[in-house]
């Protein structure tokens, strides 16, 4: 008996060390929250899991799965307490593990002695209607040990599917889950405040480019491309691997607009011939500055820079590699000729734009913005990718309320 328990011992930490590896090379936020929380509870046979990130000295719930809830509320709406924040103190499980910077395990929720410091924050449980019996909080620190959330695993479950308790080998796998996606985490942030930073002084030049803008374009060209990558059957691993770096690579791919002059982008009105010209070369400028990719990253966003003005029917710009050179006469890509990518961020930053104000015209409401879109099939939008933006239309409808322009 002892055997097999030190078994499946050492096969929990095999796991718990490949899943580690996995979330050592990611390097975006919102997929590394999801992973981290997928594979905490995969360890831990846990029926829910939540992060908590630091905001502004509060707990904000960054990301939360539910398989119970999942099957009353369904797949794609959003929990019904993602709205609420906890305060960083010890009243909570989650805010002790923060605060006291340790892990904290508590198997049986609803009665915790009255004396302890913390409670369990039963008005998510009310608001569900759902029961969080046992709970694993686990602090995420930075390596410096600065905190920057908490991760939390939530009913275990046995093999009839009751909610049992955590045991000591779950702790040391998830510690090591939590410890391997804090370094994640942190370059993850990093790496995302100089993207937004840079869309910032983007902004600066254009004033469309806001941070807005980019991250709904980002983050629906994501899942356009998580649908039509579901349905092209294009393997599992590379699915993770381009959604890893397609929302970074998207909120950079107007960069070269930087080297644009202001009153381009600026002039009320249409722009002349020349203006035009000028205002096109933002995909050149922006290429260049990518001429050396080495990284996965940089290597999307330099094909995202040069497709996104791309035409399926062969009218975009800048065409192929003799126009690149400075060569005339070059025609545009066309068809398949465009990158996957490059087609589907020209719908996603196409909606966007019919939807948001302009300096040239007022927002057009969703429906209208989707039938212009529609009319575009087969002559500026790849027709299968338009296809996929109708199918999940609801869900980037959500997208686009989750980031709204600021007041
Ligand atoms: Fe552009």
């Amino acid at each position: 008996m002892k055997g097999a328990l030190q078994g499946a011992q050492s096969k929990k930490d095999v796991l718990a060390a490949q899943l580690a590896a996995e979330l050592s090379t990611m390097i975006d936020v919102e997929l590394l929250l999801d992973k981290t929380v997928s594979f905490a509870r995969l360890l831990s046979f846990a029926e829910a899991g939540t992060i908590y990130l630091l905001e502004e000295g509060k707990l904000r719930f960054a990301t939360s799965q539910n398989d119970y809830l999942a099957r009353s509320v369904g797949e794609e709406d959003e929990l019904p307490f993602m709205g609420y924040n906890l305060n960083l103190d010890q009243t909570t499980l989650a805010g002790y593990a923060a605060s006291q910077m340790e892990i904290l395990t508590v198997n049986d929720t609803y009665n915790i002695d009255s004396n302890a410091p913390y409670q369990h924050f039963k008005i998510i449980d009310t608001t569900s209607n759902y029961f969080s019996r046992a709970i694993m909080s686990i602090p995420l620190t930075t390596f410096a040990g600065e905190l920057m959330g908490v991760l939390q695993v939530i009913n275990p479950l046995d093999a009839k599917g009751n909610v049992g308790e955590f045991s000591s080998s779950d702790e040391k796998a998830i510690f090591f889950i939590a410890q391997s996606a804090a370094m994640s985490l942190e370059k993850a942030l990093l790496l995302r405040s100089s993207v937004t930073l840079t869309v910032q002084l983007l902004a600066a030049v254009d004033p469309m480019e806001t941070t807005g803008h980019v991250q709904r374009v980002a983050y629906m060209s994501a899942e356009i491309y998580s649908h039509w990558a579901a349905k092209n059957k294009v393997p599992n691993s590379e699915r993770d691997e381009i959604k890893d770096v397609l929302p970074l690579a998207t909120m950079l791919h107007d960069v070269g607009k930087c080297w644009i002059p202001k009153e381009i982008f600026t002039k009320p009105g249409r722009l002349d011939v020349n203006e035009r010209a000028i205002m096109e070369g933002h995909v050149l400028a922006g290429a260049k500055l990518f001429s050396k990719a080495n990284s996965p990253l940089e290597r999307l966003t330099k094909t995202l820079i040069m497709d996104h003005h791309e035409r399926w029917d062969g009218r975009g710009y800048p065409g192929n590699i003799l126009k690149e050179k400075g060569e005339q006469g070059a025609k545009g890509k066309k068809g398949e000729e465009i990158s996957i990518y490059g087609r589907i961020l020209a719908i996603a930053d196409v909606y966007d734009a019919l939807c948001n104000r302009k300096t040239y015209k007022e927002p057009f409401d969703e429906s209208l913005s989707t039938q212009m879109l529609d009319q575009e099939r087969g002559y500026h939008f790849d027709p299968d990718v338009v296809d996929c933006f109708m199918s999940i239309q609801p869900t980037l409808s959500k997208i686009m309320k989750r980031y709204p322009e600021p007041e």
